[in-house]
């Protein structure tokens, strides 16, 4: 699936279909729906009794005069005051979609198919192209034949710039490609089933993006781990066959090589057995997106690579799967982490902070400006916060507010939890220096706590993505499986990054 650009008159326009668009509360028609009505003698206007314009409300129309793509989707944007970049994206989404579900390979969706002023042309060019690309994704890799009835494959958007064209508008649109392959990096991996995505394929994928972009990437071994003492990390190894890895993935540019980076941190459990305690089986094929934090941080690499971000990132991802082997790690065992800390372990679901811990400790070696870590870390999160928002928390506020405005333009929504010293106290051991797991109340924030404790003086904040890493039901522009959450706003983030002085 490609994306292009181009200034072409509508009615000259060669794609199987252009898309336009009418407000509820609006009855005359604006913009491309407009033009397009005019170019063919009211093809629009005479269907309008039918044209709602309610959200998302699909009509296709066949123009028999006046149009060289012979037809026009009409789709509902709401009520005018009501539009946000979020819906736009859905917008292009479903348009894209109607047009592939039709059989049809390929699109025309111009910018005014968002009639007004109130969004900029980069803007809108930036979410229709990201909503387009998003909404079409879809993980057929493992299929050995094409669905039945399904498009083969849908050949390119067209975006028509009409007279907006310009080269805010043309880099928008490369942008939003280019961020739309991080994205869609991130959810093929989670996509993947857990005896194809391991720890070794990882590594060997980070190696492969590397390579290809232009970042600088390493991979610790179990032997290496040892040597650096990662305990936490090698005790959840320690059930699996399948070798650990710890991938460590860099970029920057000549200018910002020596600069303070900013890490990023991923969970990457392959998949999550829940070890000896083991998890009920309802559902456990899920536990193979437990690698969604690690997912996004190489989507996130990849694309600040692309977009050359004037930055040094660097992302670090402990990958294990977490088995109940013959040499498992118990509840009870004791282990020492990376930082020197003791850790008993209570449960050994709890797996996911400790490798955290120990990726948490080997990040202060580079004296980071931010540390951000993303994990699908507890099942509590989707109780406090269900499947759209993730949970936030951390100990700099000014990382956190950062995170919430890259959020509100991205729409990956975040909402943060509060880490009082009380709750502290849930994770105290009699014998080792923590718990790793604090009881039912609270379950997320006492995971955050212990993160937190191995990020003494460090601006770090954490993202619980365990609800929003998935999607059992196909949303706006997200189809049902993984979300490939976190790219979009990460790299919103990054480029928008002002240093954090030491
Ligand atoms: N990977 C899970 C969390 C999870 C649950 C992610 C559901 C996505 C969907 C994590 O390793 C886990 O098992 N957490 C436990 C922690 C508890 C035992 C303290 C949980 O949330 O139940
Ligand atoms: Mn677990
Ligand atoms: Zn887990």
């Amino acid at each position: 699936m490609k994306l292009r650009s181009t200034t072409t008159q509508l009615e000259k326009l060669k794609d199987d279909i252009i898309v336009v668009g009418t407000f509820s509360d609006q009855k005359k028609l604006d913009g491309a729906a407009a033009y397009i009505d005019r170019v063919t003698s009211g093809l629009i206007s005479s269907a309008r009794t039918d044209i709602t314009g309610k959200l998302y409300q699909t009509s296709m129309l066949y123009a028999s005069t006046g149009l060289t793509a012979k037809r026009v989707l009409v789709i509902g944007l709401g009520k005018k005051n009501e539009l946000t970049l979020e819906k736009i994206r859905g917008i292009a989404a479903q348009a894209a979609r109607f047009a592939n579900e039709t059989g049809l390979s390929t699109a025309a969706l111009p910018l005014q198919l968002i009639p007004g002023t109130s969004f900029d042309a980069a803007q809108k060019a930036a979410c229709l192209s990201e909503g387009a690309l998003l909404g079409l994704y879809s993980f057929k890799q493992f299929k050995t034949k094409p669905e039945n009835g399904g498009n083969t494959e849908f050949k390119h958007i067209t975006i028509h710039t009409g007279s907006e064209k310009s080269t805010a508008v043309s880099g928008a649109i490369k942008d939003s490609e280019t961020l739309c392959t991080g994205v869609s990096l991130a959810r093929d991996l989670v996509n993947r089933p857990g005896n194809s995505a391991t720890p070794t394929f990882l590594a060997n994928t980070a190696r492969s993006i590397a390579k290809s972009t232009g970042l600088t990437c390493s991979v610790l071994d179990e032997k290496k781990m040892r040597r650096l003492g990662m305990g936490a990390l090698l005790g959840v190894a320690q059930g699996t066959h399948e070798p650990a890895r710890f991938i460590i993935i860099e970029h920057a540019t000549p200018q910002t090589a020596h600069m303070a980076p900013v890490v990023l941190v991923g969970k990457a459990i392959t998949f999550d057995s829940g070890g000896i305690s083991i998890k009920p089986a309802n559902n456990m094929e899920e536990m193979k997106t437990d690698m969604a934090g690690g997912a996004a941080v190489l989507g996130t690499m990849q694309v600040c690579a692309k977009l050359k971000l004037p930055l040094r990132v660097i992302g670090l991802i402990p990958a294990t799967e977490n088995l109940p082997g013959g040499s498992a790690l118990k509840p009870g065992d004791i282990i020492t982490s990376m930082s020197g800390k003791t850790i008993e372990i209570i449960t050994t679901d709890a797996e996911g902070r400790l490798i955290l811990a120990d990726a948490l400790h080997y990040a202060r070696r580079y004296k980071p400006q931010a540390i951000i870590d993303l994990a699908t870390l507890t099942g509590a999160c989707i109780i406090a916060l269900g499947n759209d928002v993730s949970a936030v928390m951390g100990s700099s506020e000014t990382l956190i507010e950062r995170l919430r405005n890259a959020s509100e333009q991205t729409g990956e929504k975040i909402w943060p939890l509060p880490m009082h010293a009380e709750y502290d106290e849930q994770i105290q051991s009699d014998i080792a220096d923590m718990k790793n797991a604090g009881g039912r109340g609270g379950g997320s924030i006492t995971a955050g706590c212990f993160l937190k404790k191995f990020t003494p003086d460090m601006r770090w904040a954490h993202l619980d993505i365990a609800g929003t890493a998935w999607t059992k039901q196909t949303k706006a522009y997200t189809p049902k499986g993984a979300t490939g959450v976190g790219v979009r706003l990460l790299v919103n983030l990054l480029r928008n990054w002002q240093r954090m002085k030491s």
